[in-house]
This record gives structure tokens, C-alpha cells and sequence, in this order.
């Protein structure tokens, strides 16, 4: 499904990164560097950086990162294959018809055909809607206040309480059943045959972010149950990373999102003019779509319902945001339920001044903490001030921490120093626990171990990189197995052979990887900050560190391996040796 990488290579060559990016974002020069400001995230100060050398990407602010196909990949919402057409027609190469393999060819045709069956219903939803069939239907959205824009902007429709005719229509225009089925829009019993799964409801089409449809939900227009259904997961419809609204979010040029719980309520909010508002899609949020959107901003306010439910999600919402690194805010709703009721009710001005004075999540979690003791008995007070300290503890920031201690301190009238204290037997513990779990158990390598050794595995990378002869000193030493993870042994693997070739190219390596993290990966690799050393001793003695430092992790997580088999005890003898011979000697850089 790919051009050939020689191609690809020409189209890299021939879009140079600093004038692509430089089409998209203001940036200047700085060093040896370009900097503006990161359109993945939003920021004050600029930290997206762009290196004409290694043409990459990378913002040191959000971690985003890669080439300049990874750039308009990003950038634009495109697929690899069609970032490669779009590069290349800027740059006039003219591109040949790819080959497929057979496996490729039936899995992308699989993905047009169920994108194909989703237009086509969600056209035939939409004809309905504005006829006849529909009348029901248009009246219902009507009685809840949309306007005939708004049901076109979110392309509503209707499904008739025929049991088959979306069936039927689809079969007209060339649709196969098992196509119909697999889009999730039918099902297939021997009693019945092939069954429409929407009867009679108002239809939702879920558009991705390039505003295809990629599965529906259909509500009910009484009080009947299941108030929803919606599509399934398919090949092109994955619930956790798509949002409702965001296609026409993303570009709402706020710089914030506002996440609902519902449907109804991003349309509310669009036709209200909070056109930032987007929704998960009847499941729970999750930290894929908080990473979806984390490339635009990090500020989301939550609009959820002001029922338990509703402060429960809430809650969920909260801990998945601040893990993926980004701040919520939440807005209150009462005394109405949802930001649909509160704009019909109290209008746009009103709301606005709620998003004004939306409170701080850490606020809010502690507010609804509260709810759960009595705090005029001592005893319950103590439990709710160690709640508190609990989770003051996990702000890793010590500013943060000390301001939020003081600010709930106030409210509750709590005496700081005791909170103080409190917090630091906590933390102190879990310093312990922290020491204990990092210690490897039983030759088990935990987790984070891995942490330094990929630091120090990614400053030989970059100097290998920015000063390629010094390769022919560490090659008798360093092999691609002493890196310990599987994208830095490909990254390495990549580097070396390019090395040997006397061409480096860290632009071309971010290719070999197929996930927006891998390719992240890349340019942060390739991102790390050399102290420069001007004397050649020095740099002499800082080498040999480095690489005796990569030598005995590896060598070390090696010997930790809990089953080695031949092969590691080779790998195991050639390791002591290179370390042995590493102490005694010394390498010069001319
Ligand atoms: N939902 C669902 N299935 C249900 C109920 C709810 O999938 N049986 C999902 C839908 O995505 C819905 C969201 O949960 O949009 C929020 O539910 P709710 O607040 O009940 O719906 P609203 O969108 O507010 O719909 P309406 O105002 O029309 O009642
Ligand atoms: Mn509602």
C-alpha cells in the first residue's frame, strides 16, 4: 500500500520542513533551529521547534513530533498515503499507481465500502428527514428548538419505521448484505432476514474528524427505552478515539474544548455558538480521546450533567485529563441538568458567565469529597483532611502543590501546617514505596527502570547524529541489541546503517514507524539536549561515560533476563567483554 521508499525519500527531499511548517506556522530562527509556537497544543511561549539539519519536528512543550509527512499528517488529519500526494503535488512529482498486496488491497477496499454504506444512510437519513416519512421526526427536532442550519450543520435525519428499506436502498445502489451488516446499519436472523437496526428514531450521524460519517446514534422521539441505539464498532467507527462535534471543534479557534455527556448538547452548544463543544459517544471518555484532544489544547472545561451520574463521569473525566498532562475546569450547570436545558432556559449570555466562572477540577473533587463526612465531628474532619493531603500529594510540582494546599487550606479552614505535615508523612511514604518497587524484584525489570536508560541510550543517538564521526569509535563497542527498547533498537538499527553509508538522515527514520507516538518518539530521541563541550578531552571522557553507561544497562537488563537462552549467553560473555575492554580505554576525537 506504500510508495516505494525512494520516492518517498524524493518527496521528503523536496518539501523541505522549515518551508512546509513555515506555510502553516510562524516561525523563526534561532541558533541553528526554527521556533514558533506549537500549533498541537496551545501555548504562550514558543517551544515547537523545527531543525533544518535533521529536517524534524519537535515541541518540547507537548512531546509532538516527526517529519514533515508526520507534520501534514498531523497537521491536516491526513493518512500517510495522503500526505505523501499532497507533498508531492507541492513539490510537482508526479506519483505512480502504488501496488497493493492482495490482504491490503481487500482491507482497504473493506474500509471505503463501510465509509461508502455511512454516507450513503446518512443521505438516505437526511432525504427522509425533509420528506414525507419524516415529518415526525423534523417536528421533534423542532419542539427542541433546532434551527433548519443546525439540523443541516450536524446532517440530522430520520430512520422510517419500515423495518427494511434502508436495507432495500442500500441493495440499490450496489451495497452487498455483508457489507450492510459489518457497517453495523442491519442485522440477519433466519426468521426475518436482513433487519434495519434504526426504526423510527431521529438519527445522529457521527462524522470523524474530517467530517466523514462513521456510525450513527438514533434517539427515540418519546420517552420509550432504550432512549438511544447506537452503531457498533467497526473497522472505521472506534469509539474511544473519536469525538462527537470535534470535526467542526477542531477548528473553533478557541483555545479550550467544552466536553459534554450527550448529543443533543454539542448541537445545543454549536447552534448556541459554542461551536468548541464536542461529546463522547455513549461510552465513557477515555484517554484516547483525551489525546485526541491534547494536539489542539490543554484547557477542557466539563459541561457534564449536574446529576450523581453526571458528577461521577465528571470525576472519571477529571483523573483521564490530568493524567494526559492537560487542566479541566467544571462548569456549573444547576439548577439546570444539562447545557442544553440551561441555554434554552437561560440563554447564551448566562452560560458564558458559567464558563467564566467554571471551577478548578482539584476544587471540585475536594467539594465533592466533602460531601461525604460531617465536618463538625472531629474525627470525620481528620478523615477528610487526610483525603485532602492524599491527593495534594500527587501534584508532582511543588509550586502547585504549595498554592493549592494554601487555597484549600482558606476554604476549609484547615490549619495549613498540620495539612503541611500531613502531606509530607504521605509523601515520605510513598518516597518509600516508590524506592522499594524500583528495586528489581526477583530480576523482573519494572517499568520505569527504563526511563534512564532511554535518556541515556537517546544522548548517543543525538550525538551520533549531530557529530557522525564519532560512530567509528563506538562501533566496536556499542551494537543495536545494548538499546533495550523495540523503538530505539529500530531507531539505532536505522542510524547505524545510514552511518555506515556515510549519509545520516533522522528525517527518513521517523518513516519507519506507523504510530503518531512512535514517530513522537523519533524527534524527541533526536531532540536531546547535548551540553556542548568544546575541549577535545573532555568530550573524550564524556563519550567514554556514555558509552560505558548504554554498555552496562544493557548488559545489566540482560543479565536480569529471568529465561536466557543461548543466544543471551552470548550476547551476556560479548557484553563483559566490550565492558572490560571499554574501562581500559580511551577514545580520541581528532
Ligand atoms: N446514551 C446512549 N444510550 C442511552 C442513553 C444515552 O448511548 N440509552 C449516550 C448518548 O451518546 C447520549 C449521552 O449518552 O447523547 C448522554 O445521555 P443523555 O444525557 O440521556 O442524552 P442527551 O444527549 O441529553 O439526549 P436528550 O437531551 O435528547 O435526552
Ligand atoms: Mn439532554
Amino acid at each position: 500500500m506504500r510508495y516505494p521508499e525512494e520516492l518517498i525519500e524524493e518527496i521528503r527531499l523536496r518539501n523541505d520542513i522549515v518551508d512546509v511548517v513555515g506555510s502553516y506556522v510562524r516561525i523563526q530562527k534561532k541558533g541553528s533551529s526554527y521556533f514558533g509556537l506549537c500549533p498541537f497544543h496551545s501555548e504562550k511561549s514558543p517551544s515547537f521547534s523545527v531543525s533544518p539539519t535533521k529536517q524534524m519536528y519537535y515541541c518540547f512543550g507537548c512531546g509532538a513530533g516527526g517529519n514533515v509527512i508526520s507534520f501534514v499528517m498531523n497537521y491536516e488529519n491526513y493518512s500517510f498515503k495522503e500526505a505523501v500526494e499532497h507533498l508531492a503535488e507541492r513539490a510537482g512529482i508526479k506519483l505512480p499507481e502504488i501496488e497493493y498486496t492482495s490482504e491490503q488491497k481487500e482491507k482497504e477496499n473493506k474500509r471505503v465500502q463501510l465509509l461508502n454504506a455511512n454516507r450513503e444512510a446518512a443521505k438516505y437519513f437526511y432525504y427522509l428527514l425533509r420528506n414525507k416519512p419524516g415529518e415526525a421526526g423534523l417536528k421533534y427536532l423542532k419542539g427542541r428548538a433546532l434551527t433548519d442550519e443546525t439540523i443541516d450543520k450536524f446532517g440530522l435525519g430520520f430512520a422510517n419505521i419500515t423495518s427494511d428499506d434502508l436495507v432495500k436502498y442500500l441493495r440499490s445502489k450496489g451495497f452487498k448484505d455483508d457489507i450492510i451488516r459489518e457497517a453495523g446499519l442491519a442485522s440477519y436472523d433466519e426468521k426475518h432476514g436482513m433487519q434495519d437496526k434504526f426504526w423510527n428514531r431521529v438519527m445522529y450521524p457521527i462524522q470523524d474528524q474530517n467530517h466523514r460519517v462513521i456510525g450513527f446514534g438514533g434517539r427515540v422521539m418519546s420517552d420509550a427505552k432504550p432512549k438511544y441505539l447506537n452503531s457498533p464498532e467497526t473497522m472505521i467507527f472506534d469509539k474511544s478515539r473519536n469525538l462527537y462535534g470535534l470535526n467542526f471543534a477542531r477548528t473553533s479557534r478557541k483555545n479550550h474544548f467544552i466536553l459534554c455527556e450527550g448529543y443533543m448538547d454539542v448541537i445545543a452548544m454549536h447552534q448556541a455558538g459554542f461551536t468548541e463543544a464536542v461529546a463522547s459517544l455513549g461510552t465513557a471518555f477515555t484517554s484516547g480521546q483525551a489525546s485526541l484532544l491534547h494536539r489542539y489544547t490543554d484547557a477542557v472545561y466539563l459541561a457534564y450533567d449536574s446529576d450523581g451520574a453526571g458528577v461521577s463521569a465528571a470525576l472519571r473525566a477529571i483523573g483521564i485529563l490530568r493524567d494526559a498532562g492537560m487542566t479541566a475546569k467544571v462548569i456549573n450547570m444547576r439548577p439546570h441538568k444539562d447545557p442544553d436545558e440551561f441555554i434554552k432556559n437561560l440563554g447564551v449570555e448566562a452560560f458564558q458567565e458559567r464558563i467564566d466562572q467554571a471551577e478548578n477540577s482539584f476544587f471540585f473533587e475536594v467539594r465533592i469529597l466533602e460531601g461525604n463526612f460531617n465536618l463538625k465531628d472531629p474525627d470525620e474532619k481528620t478523615r477528610f483532611i487526610k483525603e485532602i493531603a492524599a491527593k495534594l500529594v500527587t501534584f508532582p510540582d511543588e509550586i502547585t502543590r504549595e498554592n493549592y494546599l494554601s487555597a484549600i487550606s482558606d476554604k476549609y479552614s484547615i490549619n495549613p501546617e498540620s495539612l503541611k505535615k500531613q502531606v509530607a508523612v504521605l509523601a515520605s511514604k510513598s518516597l518509600g514505596d516508590y524506592v522499594l518497587s524500583y528495586r528489581p524484584k526477583s530480576g523482573i525489570q519494572k517499568k520505569d527502570a527504563g526511563e534512564p536508560a532511554k535518556k541515556i541510550q537517546s544522548f548517543l543517538l543525538t550525538w551520533l547524529c549531530e557529530e557522525p564521526k564519532i560512530y567509528g569509535l563506538i562501533k566496536p563497542y556499542i551494537t543495536i541489541d545494548d538499546f533495550t527498547d523495540d523503538v530505539y533498537r529500530k531507531v539505532a538499527e536505522r542510524l547505524f546503517s545510514d552511518l555506515e553509508k556515510g549519509q545520516v538522515n533522522p528525517g527518513a527514520i521517523v518513516d519507519l514507524f506507523d504510530e503518531d507516538e512512535e514517530k513522537a518518539t523519533v524527534a524527541k530521541i533526536f531532540n536531546t539536549e547535548l551540553v556542548e563541550i568544546t575541549e577535545n578531552n573532555e568530550k573524550e571522557k564524556a563519550l567514554h561515560d556514555l558509552v560505558l553507561n548504554v554498555k552496562r544497562n544493557s548488559f545489566d537488563a540482560l543479565n536480569e533476563k529471568p529465561d536466557k537462552d543461548a543466544s543471551d549467553a552470548m550476547k551476556i560473555f560479548n557484553g563483559k567483554k566490550a565492558l572490560e575492554q571499554l574501562k581500559n580505554i580511551q577514545f580520541h576525537i581528532e
